[in-house]
């Protein structure tokens, strides 16, 4: 038997990420809000999370993420001819935020939008640019998620404004012809079902209050679909790519609470110490935290080369998606 003939797959070249200068421990919020530092760590696990402070905003995390991981990648930023841009606190309500990233790189000229669906927006972003590499659309890719949720909490509702931190993270894709058993993107799995709309949404928007409005969650049924959905999708991607759970090498999660990511995992079968767990420092970073936690994992050398990861998240919508990766 002869080697598999090549294919075309989209391979991530590098990472990077951003976070605001300011980190805000669960103590600080008790002294604004009816929470404590216990009650934090014990339902959720979070520690501290990043808020942006004057001048940062969503397009300047994005930049910096998006910097880093060229530089990374060891790639040019005027050769990306695509970039996918996850957020759902845009800079303005257009041009897309994605279009200040790719001036500010300096690769005018190429395709450059936004994606929305909130904590999954990676997941999407990710898939779109995958599909556009692997028919021909484009060759080099910046997908970035990036957010500013601390700009659509409030502040008043300790039910949610103890859950979130800001954030940007960014990985560079490249179309190339890799073997059957090399690296890429090998299976991707997305989900929507607007019947939950109210469980976890914003309650204001352009055409609507013509406000920007609030973060809004129902935290224990989004709890209880996450496990389930996100247990679904998994199962699906890993049969699609013909694998096993126990050929993956890493989870990487959104990172919404540490109780979902260990029940998601005890439904998979997976071993909490295969888990990426960034919670404790980021927060819920929304369409940020995957490639944020894939950052930290990869630069402390837990993620390498010929590793198989899985990338999945869940959020409002519901929107809920899978990929796996081998890097
Ligand atoms: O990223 C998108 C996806 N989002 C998620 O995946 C979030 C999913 N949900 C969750 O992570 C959890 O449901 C929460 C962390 C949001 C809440 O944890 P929970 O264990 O489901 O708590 P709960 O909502 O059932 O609330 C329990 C109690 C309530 O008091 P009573 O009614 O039992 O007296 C809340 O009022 O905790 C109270 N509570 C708080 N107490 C102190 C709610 N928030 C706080 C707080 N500090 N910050």
């Amino acid at each position: 038997m002869g080697a598999s003939p090549d294919m075309i797959r989209s391979v991530i070249r590098g990472s990077g990420s951003a976070l605001p200068r300011n980190a805000v421990s669960n103590d600080e919020l008790a002294t604004r809000v009816d929470t404590s530092n216990q009650w934090i760590v014990e339902r959720t696990g979070i520690r501290q999370r990043y808020i942006a402070g004057e001048g940062e905003t969503t397009g300047s995390l994005a930049i910096d993420a998006a910097r880093a991981a060229l530089a990374d990648a060891g790639i040019e930023a005027r050769s990306i001819d695509l970039i996918v841009l996850a957020t759902a606190t845009p800079d303005n309500t257009f041009p897309a935020t994605a279009t200040k990233v790719q001036h500010a790189l300096g690769c005018n000229g190429g395709m450059a939008f936004d994606v929305a669906a909130v904590c999954s927006g990676f997941l999407y972003a990710l898939a779109t640019a995958d599909s556009m590499l692997r028919t021909g659309m484009a060759k080099r890719a910046l997908v970035i998620g990036a957010e500013t949720f601390s700009r659509i909490l409030d502040w008043d509702d300790r039910t949610t404004c103890v859950l979130f931190g800001d954030g940007a993270g960014a990985i560079v894709l490249e179309a190339a012809e890799v073997a059957d058993d090399g690296p890429g993107v090998l299976a991707t799995r997305l989900h929507a079902d607007g019947a939950h709309h109210e469980m976890l949404y914003v309650d204001g928007g352009p055409s609507t209050t013509q406000t920007v409005g609030h973060v809004r969650m129902k935290g224990r049924e989004v709890f209880r679909h996450a496990v389930v959905n996100l247990a679904e999708v998994l199962g699906e991607v890993i049969d699609g790519a013909g694998l096993s759970v126990a050929d993956i090498d890493w989870v990487v999660p959104h990172q919404a609470n540490a109780r979902i990511l260990d029940a998601t995992a005890r439904k998979l079968g997976i071993s909490p110490d295969r888990v990426i767990y960034t919670v404790d420092r980021h927060a819920n970073t929304s369409a940020a935290s995957v490639p944020l936690a894939f950052d930290v994992a990869r630069k402390d050398g837990r993620i390498k080369p010929g590793d198989l990861v899985m990338f999945e998240a869940m959020g409002g919508g519901f929107t809920w998606g899978a990929s796996l990766v081998r890097m």
